[in-house]
């Protein structure tokens, strides 16, 4: 795997101390609620979520949903369908949706607005990538780990066809393993 990669761009270390600084910065922001539901997008939050659960000393509750975006390919489709719904009602919880990477925009500005409906007592947002040159929908972030270069990465989370989900850290993937 480690011969499909350009480059490493953020490393384990670096994700590590991010994931402890936003889970100090939540605990903060959260410390008067016992009502805290993170709300992880499958599958790229997978290793963000656990990770973050962990880093943020307060009660919470964890659900999942799951939205399509881009299928196999590296560029979004522009349409957002619903995969798998909430467990949870969200009324009168304080929500926090916990994402991998935030691109076109898209997926959250559907995802907030569908959330938002259901009366929440608070909605923000938690997303460990960002590539705001990407940007067609706005979407305020409230908790980012990094700002990217427009360049298709993988890793932590983050696959392409599924793969490279396990890779401890965020690289860039060769342009010719996507290109074929
Ligand atoms: P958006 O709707 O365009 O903001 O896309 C968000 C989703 O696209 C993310 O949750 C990812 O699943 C996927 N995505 C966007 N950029 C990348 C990337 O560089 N690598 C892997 N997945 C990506
Ligand atoms: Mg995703």
């Amino acid at each position: 795997m480690r011969n499909d990669m350009a480059r490493i761009l953020i490393s384990a270390e670096q994700i590590a101390t991010r994931v402890r600084e936003l889970g100090a910065r939540i605990s903060a922001d959260y410390g008067d609620t016992d009502n805290l539901l993170l709300v992880g997008v499958l599958k790229g939050c997978a290793m963000f979520m656990v990770d973050l659960a962990r880093a943020i000393e307060l009660p919470l509750a964890i659900d999942f949903i799951a939205v399509a975006s881009y299928g196999a390919s590296t560029e979004s489709s522009g349409v957002v369908r619903m995969l798998k719904d909430l467990d949870t009602d969200i009324a009168g919880r304080h929500v926090l949706i916990v994402e991998d990477i935030i691109d076109s925009g898209l997926t959250l500005a559907y995802l907030t607005a569908q959330l938002q409906r259901r009366n929440p007592a608070s909605l923000r947002i938690c997303s460990l990538l960002n590539k705001p040159e990407r940007r067609i929908a706005e979407v305020v972030v409230d908790y980012l780990g990094f700002d990217i270069p427009n360049e298709f990465v993988v890793g932590y989370g983050l696959d392409h066809a599924e793969r490279y989900r396990n890779l401890p850290y965020i690289g860039v993937l060769k342009p010719e393993v996507y290109m074929g």
